[in-house]
Parts: structure tokens; sequence; C-alpha cells
């Protein structure tokens, strides 16, 4: 990739953030990483330049049919200041399978990693230094082509965005309230439920609100079909430990293939534990709390890495989960994750790379 940097001047830089009010999202780098595409020709004008606005005409693609996908991944700063990133080719792997179902233009994996490590590496003193906050990396690519007419575009622009963000937890690893929505679906079968792209999130919104104001924190999603089988959380896959086995609704449906659950998977059956990927009902979750066998709940995802779950709101009732308590597994997977990413601790697994 012919990479072509502008650097800002230092006396132009921005002043760094008070790290204990980062919050999540609302502060962005000095610079940022943007290349185009065009049918025919391909990726060009690949450059890191000051963080931006950039324009596009009114009748861009992107506004009118939704063809617009991203990932979300985090640099950590580790003890001996050195920057690392937690498997970022999975992301770059399953934007690629975002971009192929959504007939947009695929990246060069290898090329886009160098990219992403050279800004992160230009942009280096804004990767906090708390323990738990982080510099979160957002690629998006959104379809530029100027006219109307539902059909793949073509022309795309891929950009890279960098935000420190605060520790999820500042005051403590603690279990959310989750509602289990039986009225609103978030994917289908055959749909795009298993890719990230923006209309996932924006058809989430009102079954957020609606659970937000009724005092839980995420909505947990049913399949569309039965509105029987639990799929996922918000912006978190999940796990349910029932009579010592994990349990975990498969992929191939609707669900987005987390890179976390993936690691929850490796690291559980690395530790010897037994662990199923299969559908499960929400009636099984509910039968196996009243009967004493559903020991945790936790989700996993890239923001919290491990968010225990303390109540599930299922059909009028709130059912309570390990006496609303963090369970030892959850507490042991965040611990252990949270140590890889910042390199405190072997990776056998290859999961960590250094700028
Ligand atoms: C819908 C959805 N499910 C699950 C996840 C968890 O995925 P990961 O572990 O790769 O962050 C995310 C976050 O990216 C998400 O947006």
């Amino acid at each position: 990739m012919d990479l072509h940097i502008e650097k800002v001047q230092e006396s132009e830089l921005k002043a760094k953030p008070n790290e204990a009010k980062l919050g999540f999202g609302q502060i962005f780098t000095d610079h940022m990483f943007s290349m185009k595409y065009r049918q025919g020709k391909g990726w060009y004008d690949a450059q890191i330049t000051r963080y931006q606005k950039f324009s596009m005409d009114p009748s861009a693609m992107v506004l009118h049919y939704g063809q617009a996908i991203f990932e979300g991944l985090k640099a950590y700063r580790g003890k001996d200041d050195q920057i690392y990133l937690f498997r970022p080719r999975a992301n770059l792997e399953r934007m690629n399978i975002s971009a192929e179902r959504m007939c947009m233009a695929t990246i060069d994996v290898d090329d886009v990693l160098q990219a992403l490590k050279t800004l992160i590496t230009i942009d280096k003193d804004w990767v906090p230094k708390t323990l738990g906050s982080t510099l979160y990396i957002r690629p998006a690519m959104i379809a530029t082509e100027a006219g109307l007419g539902v059909r793949p575009a073509k022309e795309y622009l891929f950009f890279v965005i960098l935000s420190p963000v605060g520790a999820y937890y500042p005051e403590g690893f603690n279990p959310v309230k989750i509602y289990v929505s039986d009225t609103y679906v978030r994917a289908v079968p055959g749909g795009v439920g298993h890719v990230k792209t923006a209309g996932n999130y924006a058809a989430s919104i009102m079954a957020a609100v609606e659970a937000q104001q009724k005092g839980y924190t995420q909505v947990l999603w049913l399949d569309a079909p039965e509105r029987r089988y639990v799929e996922e959380v918000g912006t978190m896959n999940i796990f349910f430990k029932i009579d010592g086995k994990i349990i975990t609704p498969p992929l191939g449906g609707s669900i987005l293939p987390g890179i976390t659950r993936d690691s929850v998977i490796k690291l559980t059956r690395d530790w010897g534990l037994d662990v199923e990927e299969r559908p499960i009902a929400i009636d099984e979750v509910i039968e196996a709390n009243s009967s004493g066998h559903l020991e945790e709940v936790f989700g996993s995802g890239t923001a919290a890495v491990i968010s225990p779950v303390g109540a599930l709101y299922y059909q009028g009732q709130t059912i309570t989960i390990n006496s609303g308590k963090t369970g030892e597994l959850s507490q042991r997977l965040f611990d252990v994750l949270q140590d890889i990413q910042y390199g405190n601790i072997p990776d056998s697994n290859g999961w960590v790379e250094a700028l």
C-alpha cells in the first residue's frame, strides 16, 4: 500500500483529555486513516491525515440504502509501556465477511493492519495509561457513490478513527440487569444479523430505549421465528453456566461471531470446562434458575470484555441470577482476558500483537 502521511504540526496537536473523565466515543485523536475505492481501480489515496470532517454528495448511496459496515477493537498500554492489539486480524477478517454480505469492496487485511499500526504509533500518546482505559479503534466503510438506485455502489470510503475510552467498570465489576425482548427482534435467519452493518444497530435502538426506561441496561434478543431461543445481548454474546457446563448459542444464524466469544470458548475449553454451542431456549434458562442449576450468566464483547448478568426480566418476571453477584467464572475470565490484553501474562494463543 502506498501510504501518504501528513502529520499535524506539534503546535496544533489537541490537548490530551483527563483520563478520569473519558467516557465512551466522545473524544478523538489527532489523526485518522482513510482510503478510497472505485470499481475497476481498486483502493487508492491511502493516507493518514489530521482527524477531519469529510464531505459527501447528498445522493451518496450510504445515506439512502445503508451500505455501511464497521468494526471495533482496542489498543492497550501494557506495564512496560508497550502498546498491544488484541486479535486485530480477526476484526479485519470479520470486516471482509461483512463487506461480502453487503456487496461492498473487501480490504487487504495485511495492508490495513500495517496502516492501523502506523496510525496508532503516530497517535500513541493518546493510548491511556490507566488500567481499564484503552484506545478504541473504529474502522468503518461506507458507499460514497453519488446516485439513487438500489444496487451495490461502485465507490467506497474506508476510514479508521481512534478514541480514548474510559474503563467500562470504573467502580468495579458489577452485574447488569437485562431485559429479554419478546416484542422486538434484532435479526432474522437469512438476513444480516451475523455481520457488523449499521442497520442492525439502528434496528435495535427502540428496544434498547424501552428497556433502559424500565431500568435495564441492555436487551437480550430471542430468535425471530419462534421468540424462544436466546440469541445475543446488545453488543455482546451471551453465555450460561448450568450444572458446571457452559452453554452459548451457536453461530451460523443471526448472531455476530464475537471475537471475545471465540476467546472465551478457547480459554474455558483449555481450562477443561465443557462448552456447548447449541440453541438454548429462554424457558430452559428460567427453569435452570428456578431449580437451582443456573450458576452464572455473562456477556462477552470488546467493550466490557466480560459483563456478569445479575438479573433477567422476561414476560413480567425478574429472575435473579447467582444472588445478583459476579460469578467465579465471570471474574476469572475477565481477569485472564484483561491480563492477556495488557501483556501481563503469557499469551499461548498468539492473540496479542505489539505495535
Ligand atoms: C451485536 C454484537 N454482538 C456481539 C458483539 C461482541 O463481539 P466482539 O467480541 O468481537 O466485540 C458485538 C460487538 O462487536 C456486537 O455488536
